[in-house]
């Protein structure tokens, strides 16, 4: 095994030194010429690229000028108003380490002739960082120390209305040490630094920069810092202790210093353009061979008392300041000559949050349904929203995709839990209203214009809902009583659908405007159409603004009738709930009190817990440890010291008591050694808790792509022992239980694994039996995740065992692949993982296979679970094959592989 993971490690190596090598040069410097058309090696011996692989938009020029006497040629791009969207250079940053320094310089030198520099705005990531002005200096030069976070770090240039055309001439990426410019800042996380002053203290001859710095940080001299006369440069050759600052400046820069003399005060002055909070770092060094003591006073108030620099050694002063508006720095005299040697002044710029991951990928999903061409990438919400949305915060509260065609509202919708405001007007929207109930923030709805028929349940948990605008649907039937408990409903607009008889009464009321002229025959009385004819044709008026009716003298007979007919059908009602009621409770009496029977044991196994008791074990809910559509997760504790997950429904409007305990019954049957264990349930006012036996290992996904992912230990070998788990769990489902069950939210979040790593798999809580032995399929709404969804299920609604091999045909894809199902970064048609790897793997091409598999897998055993693996994401479900035959392979691919390892002298 030790093998193994050097074996891959070395190959990463390899890897990590070739995509190196392809875009920075041998410091890991990355120089882009903006606008440049060739190669070249400046003076300082840095290698230069043109910026074309990195940026699409924009126009390129070159631009003379003459500084001084001499004559300058700089290459440009500028970013015309025309072109849509944002303006961005995308750079991958992967293999560096965090934080990098990121340098852009714009010039604007009259290239366009006009006379008029552009004034406009720049971003980093999801933050705004600056404001370039190029009337008060051009060039002008930004430097920013920047967090990495992820693989691809994006600068954008927005241009501000009649300011121009931004414009930009070279882009340079030098990575920091790790965790460089750390130090002090802790009380302000998720800030970048924009440079003020980097000063070589005591040093006049000219900036100072790479070869000097390894890290090319620009240090300028010490000129332009009043008052100069009190400067005593110092170049005295010493062989400085620097170990402990991750920071520190080149020996070059240490070797000078201003120091003080005859005088109590050294100071600095730093003019500061704005108000805000200030990051310092005062370096010293010592270049005396006496050891100066002094204090150190920012603004006047001591912030280091008593500061010694000791002979011969490097020692730093990081201070981070709050909301001040100008900055000096001074030592005060204490004991011989107080001395800096560099000085670092930055400005902390705030980084907004990101929009959660599920939202972006929800929202990339949807984009690709609608059709529509949109510049959606990044963050959505920062540094300025997308097309069509908006944010408050880092959360997606409206989206606007009307004039689309989606034809459904498909399941992704669901994930976007922040909404306020969702208009799908005009989207060709069919069937039933769904998927929607998880967004109880939703204020305001707009369906209207589709043809929707149906609407189905979602509206029970919409309690925020105040604007429900359904006109011109095709919505059939009559309004729901669950519209009725809406109560901060203000407009109900039912116009020209094909509803008809009584609306709910609760949403008689003066708070609410129903509109619902243009349908068959909608009111509030019963008794409206009875002298009418059913014909479809009559033309109601067009806007019925409801007041409260007093109930007429013509009406009441039809009232009456009604009212019996009403009274009838509730005693029949609830006669028949009663019967069904006692039938129910004497079954499940029945379960609880057969005895001796494996029945009893399997219930009895899934024990029924107390509420009270779900609170203890779970500290009141405290760690949540998963999220999904379906709510939340918890870890839980029994007194017997017992770990469990806990897992609260909150879509308890889709299942009634008498479904939930059902299900729980069947859950509490299946016991299979890869299938997550029931251990109890709660099913107590209102309340839907499930509790499984809680898997230490953690979900497949979390292995492959968390935070803590232990990717490269998860070897070939590995990989396939958790499908062929995995898939002897789902067969199991498919064909060894009873009744057989289709677990339809097949991913490797829900696959999770013990502390052996052996697989299991879970939240078949979602999962729909087929009772009947001969039933082919079955129709429901759509569930699922987006990304493994089956699309033949998707268009057609009809569920079969089939779209489970399809989303495990996914999860084979990612444990080849070991990337996610859909992933943004990279290019396009990248985008989704089936579409992009299946020709490859259907053609045997390995060229995708994970790079941490490289070279430690059986290439016969990889094209027998590649080949298995593209058949399960056949679009044609009937072209791919049963969970039974998928395992069968895998078992295979899984002995070929041992056998490999065993022939190269591993023992598994
Ligand atoms: C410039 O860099 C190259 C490697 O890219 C190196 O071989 C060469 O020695 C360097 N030249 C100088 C003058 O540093
Ligand atoms: C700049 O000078 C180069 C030759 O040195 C010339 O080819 C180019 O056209 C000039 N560009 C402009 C915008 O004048
Ligand atoms: C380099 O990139 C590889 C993937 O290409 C990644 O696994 C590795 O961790 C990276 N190395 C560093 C030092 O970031
Ligand atoms: C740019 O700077 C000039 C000169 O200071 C000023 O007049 C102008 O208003 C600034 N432009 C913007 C958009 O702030
Ligand atoms: C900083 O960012 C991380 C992830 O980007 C986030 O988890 C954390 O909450 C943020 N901290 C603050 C104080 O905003
Ligand atoms: C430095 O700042 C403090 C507070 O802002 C002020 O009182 C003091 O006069 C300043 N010193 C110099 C030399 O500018
Ligand atoms: C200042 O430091 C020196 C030596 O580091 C020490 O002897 C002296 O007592 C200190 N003075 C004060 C006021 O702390
Ligand atoms: C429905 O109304 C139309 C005209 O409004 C009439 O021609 C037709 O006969 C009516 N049908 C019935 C079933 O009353």
């Amino acid at each position: 095994m030790d093998y193994l993971l050097c074996l891959c490690l070395c190959i990463l190596l390899i890897h990590h030194f070739f995509t190196i090598t392809i875009s920075a040069d041998q410091n890991g410097f990355l120089s882009l010429s903006c606008g440049g058309t060739a190669s070249f090696v400046d003076n300082l011996n840095i290698s230069w690229v043109p910026d074309n692989p990195f940026v699409t938009k924009g126009s390129t020029t070159t631009v003379n000028f003459t500084e001084g006497s001499s004559l300058s040629q700089v290459p440009l791009r500028f970013f015309l108003n025309s072109q849509q969207g944002r303006k961005c250079y995308r750079v991958p940053v992967k293999n560096m380490s965090s934080p990098v320094l990121v340098r852009p310089q714009f010039y604007y030198k009259n290239y366009d002739g006009l006379g008029k520099p552009p004034t406009f705005s720049v971003s980093l990531g999801t933050a705004t960082v600056t404001t370039v002005n190029l009337t008060n200096s051009d060039p002008w030069i930004e430097e920013f120390v920047w967090p990495v976070t992820k693989d691809v770090l994006s600068m954008c240039l927005h241009s501000i209305p009649d300011n121009g055309y931004p414009v930009i001439s070279s882009l340079e990426i030098r990575p920091l040490p790790q965790g460089a410019y750390g130090s002090g800042m802790g009380d302000f996380p998720n800030k970048s630094l924009r440079k003020s002053y980097r000063v070589n203290c005591g040093y006049t001859n000219g900036s100072m920069r790479y070869p000097f710095d390894s890290y090319d940080r620009i240090w300028d001299d010490d000129r332009n810092f009043a008052p100069s006369h009190l400067s005593t440069g110092f170049n005295i050759q010493l062989p400085f202790n620097l170990s402990g600052i991750k920071e520190t400046p080149p020996v070059g820069v240490l070797q000078s210093a201003r120091v003080l003399a005859r005088r109590n005060y050294l100071t600095y002055n730093f003019p500061l353009n704005k108000l805000g909070d200030y990051h310092i770092a005062l370096y010293f060094a010592g270049v005396l061979r006496v050891s100066p003591t002094f204090d150190v006073l920012i603004n006047g108030n001591v912030v280091s008392s008593n500061f010694t620099v000791k002979s011969i050694q490097a020692s730093a002063l990081f201070l981070t300041m709050k909301e001040i508006r100008s900055l000096n720095v001074t030592f005060k005299n204490i004991s011989f000559y107080p001395q800096v040697n560099a000085i670092e002044v930055y400005e902390l710029v705030d980084i907004p949050l990101e929009s959660s991951s599920t939202t972006v990928s929800a929202l990339q999903v949807i984009k690709q349904y609608s059709g529509l061409e949109l510049e959606w990438e990044d963050d959505p919400c920062y540094p300025t929203p997308w097309k069509h949305i908006r944010c408050e915060g880092s959360l997606v509260t409206s989206l606007e995709l009307s004039d689309s065609n989606l034809r459904s509202v498909s399941p992704t919708f669901s994930d976007l839990l922040d909404l306020k405001t969702l208009d799908l007007h005009n989207t060709s929207l069919t069937g039933q209203i769904q998927n929607l109930a998880s967004l109880q923030e939703l204020e305001k709805l707009n369906l209207s214009y589709n043809q929707l028929t149906s609407f189905g349940s979602d509206f029970a948990t919409l309690t925020s809902l105040k604007t429900l605008d359904l006109q011109n649907n095709s919505l059939k039937g009559t309004v729901p009583e669950s519209l009725g408990n809406l109560k901060n409903l203000k407009l109900l607009n039912l116009e020209n659908n094909e509803l008809g008889g009584t609306l709910p009464q609760s949403l008689n009321k003066k708070s609410l405007e129903v509109r619902m002229s243009g349908n068959m025959c909608l009111s509030f009385s019963t008794s409206t159409c009875n002298d009418r004819s059913d014909n479809n044709t009559i033309e109601p008026p067009q806007v019925t603004i409801f007041t409260r009716k007093k109930t007429s003298g013509h009406h009441r007979t039809a009232i009456i009738i009604g009212t019996i007919v009403g009274v009838l059908c509730a005693i029949i009602f609830l006669a028949l709930l009663t019967l069904l009621y006692i039938r129910k409770k004497k079954g499940t009496e029945d379960r609880y009190t057969k005895g001796g029977t494996s029945d009893l044991r399997n219930w009895n196994s899934a024990k029924i817990l107390t509420y009270k008791e779900i609170k203890a074990a779970t500290n009141n809910f405290k760690e949540v440890i998963g999220r999904g559509s379906f709510g939340s997760v918890y870890i839980g504790k029994f007194p017997e010291g017992k770990l469990v997950a806990v897992k609260v429904r909150f879509d308890k409007t889709q299942l009634g008591v008498d479904s939930f305990i059902n299900e729980v019954y069947v859950l509490s049957q299946i016991r299979h050694q890869n299938l997550v264990t029931l251990e109890g349930f709660c099913s107590e006012s209102k309340q839907q808790i499930l509790v499984y036996e809680f898997l230490a290992g953690g979900s497949l996904a979390d292995n492959l792509y968390g935070p803590n992912s232990k990717k490269v230990s998860l070897s070939w070998v590995r990989r396939l022992k958790i499908a062929v788990d995995a898939a002897k769990g789902l067969d199991y489902l498919h064909n060894g239980s009873n009744p057989r069950i289709i677990h339809r939210d097949v991913k490797c979040s829900n696959i999770l694994l013990d502390s052996e790593m052996n697989a299991k798999v879970s939240d078949f809580g979602l999962s729909k039996q087929i009772s009947q032995a001969d039933v082919t399929h079955v129709t429901t709404v759509v569930k699922g995740t987006a990304g493994y969804l089956d699309p033949e299920y998707y268009s057609t609604q009809q569920l079969t065992e089939k779209s489970d091999v399809y989303s495990f045909g996914v999860v084979l894809l990612e444990l080849i692949c070991g990337r996610e199902p859909l992933c943004r970064a990279g290019a396009p048609d990248s985008y989704n993982l089936v579409l992009w790897a299946k020709p490859y793997l259907q053609a045997g091409i390995f060229e995708i296979v994970d790079d941490c598999l490289r070279g430690n897998y059986d290439v016969e055993s990889m094209r027998k679970t590649a080949a298995v693996a593209s058949r399960c994401v056949e679009r044609d479900a009937s072209q791919r094959p049963t969970m039974a035959e998928v395992l069968a392979e895998l078992k295979e691919a899984y002995n070929i592989q041992l056998s490999f390892l065993a022939s190269i002298g591993y023992a598994h």
